[in-house]
């Protein structure tokens, strides 16, 4: 099987990498949403090797990021999850890490809000939560490129497009998530990082 590639991952992982350095350090179990071609995994897998990194996606493209796994993986990886954002609950372990690069703006706003549903019941308090990809700042993109990328993007599904990092950091608050890095990126993206506060236990739902 020809596996799919991602130019992007290999550009963005150095940095994603100085960021979950710092924010998974004290993690053990990491469940990314939105695996993709599982380029990502495979690299952070082999560079944080402390942790369990769990791999998912939507069922359909999980043969694919399997036959990554099993290509280029070592052996490091349990067999990749299906999960859709939207299942309730996300069938899987509670974790002390998830992440989760450019998939905020590509799901719909409902998917955006189950997207913290699910972390928000899965993350146990204390852990972490890390978010990668373009947002804009009080209704203000970063960039003209992002615009440029965004317009492209409701063309092609008007239900995706760049998120508003106070709408974001909202629906993280009422989750129990308390933005602690905001860290820009290379190619005007940022890197979101969220705890889960100690006593959040009971408001996940
Ligand atoms: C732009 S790709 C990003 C892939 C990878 N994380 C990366 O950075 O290259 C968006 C990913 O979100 C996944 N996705 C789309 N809708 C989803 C949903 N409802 N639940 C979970 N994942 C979803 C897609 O299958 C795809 O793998």
């Amino acid at each position: 099987m020809e596996l799919p590639y991602s130019e992007a991952c290999e550009r963005n992982r150095e940095p994603i990498l100085a960021v979950l350095l710092d924010a998974f350090a004290g993690c053990r179990e990491v469940l990314e949403i939105g695996s993709g071609t599982g380029q990502h995994a495979v690299y952070f897998g082999r560079q944080l090797p402390h942790l369990r990194w769990q791999t998912s996606d939507l069922l359909a493209n999980l043969p694919a990021l399997a036959a990554r796994l099993a290509a280029e993986g070592a052996g490091r990886f349990p067999p990749p999850l299906a999960l859709d954002v939207h299942d309730d609950p996300w069938s899987t372990s509670r974790v002390d890490g998830i992440f989760s690069a450019n998939t905020l703006h590509i799901i719909a706003r409902p998917a955006v809000e189950a997207f913290f549903r699910g972390t928000g019941q899965l993350l146990v308090p204390g852990g972490t939560l890390v978010v990668y990809g373009p947002f804009r700042y009080r209704g203000s993109y970063t960039s003209a490129s992002n615009q440029t990328f965004d317009e492209w993007l409701h063309q092609r599904d008007p239900e995706s497009g760049i998120r508003d990092f106070e709408w974001v950091n909202e629906l993280a608050s009422v989750r129990g998530l308390r933005l602690i890095e905001d860290r820009q990126m290379p190619a005007n993206n940022q890197a979101l990082v969220w705890r889960r506060d100690a006593t959040a236990a009971g408001i996940s739902r």
